[in-house]
């Protein structure tokens, strides 16, 4: 992703504070600005130098500094020039004062003075983070629109497993990006397909395809960012499911439709991004077959084709195709959409480089059922995820 948008860390004094310096990374490789403030108590755990020489910005602490660029007040020139700011990790210390209207140190003054989205990461001993005080003043913060990244499970400082730990620091970029996407798929409640189907022989063979799944993932990534409730039906593969979405993992191309069917009684728009096999043997022996000399033939039936099927009772849904060709895409993705009665096909070309299976990239093309053609260049697959997203954006209005 590339962005401009400048985000201002606060990092307070907590045991998990060193996981801000790889936030701070993360963060700068996704393509934003990045500027520091660490609290008194932070600088005990991390070094100004380790901010400073990662971030090639300043890095803030003094309140009474004034603003080198500008010559204002820090408080109020960082408020400015923040399009979204973070506060990880959050001591009970800062969320308290922050409820409270503290302003008695540069990271809370300009916490107080920034009016746009705010994300606080609270992380304590799991007997602090359960102290009625503290969940009061995370209710106070909610109520005025704070954006809280709940603490997770896990190992504690002292090596106590408890609740309180702070959430890594993928799961603060994917909260921060949320924070700066539009919620144009708010109240949205979207299926999307995954990744291949396996079609078992015995326990241990099975037909399948070398899809990874990094499409589907994408979208359902992107859409969850965007606001809407995702259920990702997801065939075997080695992705990590994206924050936030609500996933169902299946083998076979029956286990997804009967998944996709389930979630799709009450879905806005269904995406079926997964290569779902097109044939399962015929029959599925429950042992492992012992191999012999000479040819085996195996008989091969047809599996339910899961889109067809939601078609049948389309209503209001919207359907979202992909299509695979060699050679004349055009026509045959459109002759695809109408037998399939979609509202959308992504369509791409296996010969073009750069597309189709096992790729970070595709090159498509998107096709709307009023004969729309879209040719889009190549890009990331994230980005053939927000075109495909707008258009269910613009769809349901
Ligand atoms: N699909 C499906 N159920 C199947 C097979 C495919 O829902 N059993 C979906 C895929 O997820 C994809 C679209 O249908 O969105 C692909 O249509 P399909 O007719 O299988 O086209 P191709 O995969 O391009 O293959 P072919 O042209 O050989 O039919």
């Amino acid at each position: 992703m590339s962005s401009s948008s400048n985000v201002l860390l606060g990092v307070t004094g907590g045991v998990g504070a060193f996981k801000a310096v790889l936030l701070m990374r993360l963060l700068r490789k996704a393509g934003f600005d990045v500027r520091v403030v660490l609290t008194e108590s932070a600088r005990s755990f991390v070094g100004e130098a380790t901010f400073h020489a990662l971030s090639g910005a300043p890095v803030h602490t003094n309140t009474w500094a004034l603003d080198q660029t500008t010559g204002g007040e820090l408080h109020v020139d960082l408020s400015s020039w923040a399009d979204a700011m973070v506060v990880y990790p959050a001591t009970s210390n800062f969320v308290g004062g922050l409820a409270a209207g503290l302003a008695d140190d540069l990271l809370l003054l300009t916490a107080t003075c920034f009016d746009g989205p705010l994300l606080v990461c609270p992380a304590m001993h799991s007997r602090m983070a359960a102290q009625p005080l503290h969940q009061r003043a995370l209710a106070t913060l909610r109520d005025a629109g704070v954006h809280v990244l709940d603490s997770v499970e896990g190992e504690l400082a002292n090596g106590e497993i408890g609740a309180g730990r702070l959430p890594e620091p993928d799961a603060a970029l994917e909260a921060v990006r949320r924070l700066l996407s539009p919620q144009d798929l708010a109240g949205r409640r979207v299926v999307i397909s995954a990744g291949p189907t396996r079609e078992h022989a015995d326990p241990v063979r099975f037909l399948s395809n070398p899809s990874t799944g990094r499409m589907g993932y994408a979208l359902a990534r992107m859409a969850s960012r965007r606001g809407a409730q995702v259920t990702l039906v997801s065939g075997p593969v080695a992705l990590n499911p994206p924050a936030g979405v609500n996933l169902v993992s299946v083998v076979s191309a029956e286990q997804m439709r009967d998944a996709v069917e389930a979630a799709a009684a009450d879905a806005h728009a269904v995406i079926m991004a997964a290569a779902v096999a097109d044939w399962r043997p015929a029959d599925e022996a429950p042992t492992k077959q012992t191999k012999h000399d000479g040819e085996q033939a195996m008989r091969l039936v047809r599996t339910p084709d899961i889109l067809a099927g939601l078609a049948a009772a389309k209503g209001d849904r919207l359907l979202v195709g992909f299509a695979m060709e060699t050679g004349d895409l055009e026509a045959k993705a459109k002759a695809k959409l109408d037998r399939k009665n979609l509202d959308l096909i992504v369509a791409n070309d296996l010969h073009v480089p750069g597309a189709g299976f096992a790729t970070t990239t595709n090159v498509v093309t998107l096709i709307d059922r009023a004969g729309t053609v879209e040719r889009l260049a190549r890009m990331t697959k994230e980005d053939v995820a927000a075109h495909v997203l707008d258009r269910i954006a613009t769809a349901l209005g």
